[in-house]
């Protein structure tokens, strides 16, 4: 085992704009949206929002550029699951949903409960700053990674945070345990994603209901 093996995190992130293309991108927005004015409730926590299921599953919609995005999706979640080392037989299950978020609004840090992985993919956004020399000032919708683990591993010149500018077409692929956080919508009109929670089918754990 070399040192560098000693605690990798890996993370996707692919820009789409090649495979998918400004209309398709349009057409995920406009799916999304009708889908969210549907289900007015769908990102309360299920335990606390009780009574029938009121969240939707963009990736159940048989419209073409939903399947598209699915078997993308698939595909590079199996790529991502080689190099974490996973079984070629390891199967998925995932939940994809339109999220907005509004000049001036961010999404706090967070991780996720229940799942094992995280896809983002970035559908419309207005970039604040380009540049590369704002170094640690806000770019704006920005997408930072926390992995305090790294941060433990000082001599291997790791940082804790990892940031993503995200373009029109960025899909991003993280472990759902690291924390991440976004800067803060500077731009005038809303930053909207899809945004999917994937999980690994294991059949062999023996869990029983309490
Ligand atoms: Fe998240």
């Amino acid at each position: 085992m070399s040192v560098l093996a000693l605690w990798p995190t890996n993370i996707w992130a692919e820009n789409l704009t090649g495979t998918l293309s400004s209309e398709t991108i349009d057409r995920l927005i406009a799916i999304g949206d009708e889908y969210e004015a549907a289900h007015p409730h769908a990102h309360k926590p299920a335990a606390m929002r009780g009574g029938p299921e009121v969240s939707y599953n963009l990736l159940k919609d048989n419209r073409p550029e939903t399947v598209t995005f699915k078997a993308i999706l698939g595909e590079r979640m199996r790529h991502l699951a080689h190099a974490e080392g996973f079984e070629v037989e390891t199967e998925f299950e995932a939940v994809c949903a339109l999220r907005r978020f509004g000049p001036g609004e961010y999404a706090k840090p967070h991780n996720h409960r229940s799942v094992d992985y995280v896809a983002v993919l970035w559908l419309s956004l207005e970039q604040t700053d380009d540049r590369g020399d704002r170094h640690q000032r806000p770019a704006g919708n920005r997408l930072h990674l926390i992995d305090p683990i790294a941060a433990r591993s000082r001599f291997l010149n790791h940082t804790m945070l990892h940031a993503i500018r995200p373009l029109p077409g960025l899909l991003v692929i993280h472990p759902a345990h690291i924390f991440h956080t976004s800067e803060i919508n500077l731009g005038g009109v809303d930053t909207v994603a899809l945004v999917t929670n994937i999980r690994v089918i294991d059949p062999a754990r023996h869990y029983i209901q309490l």
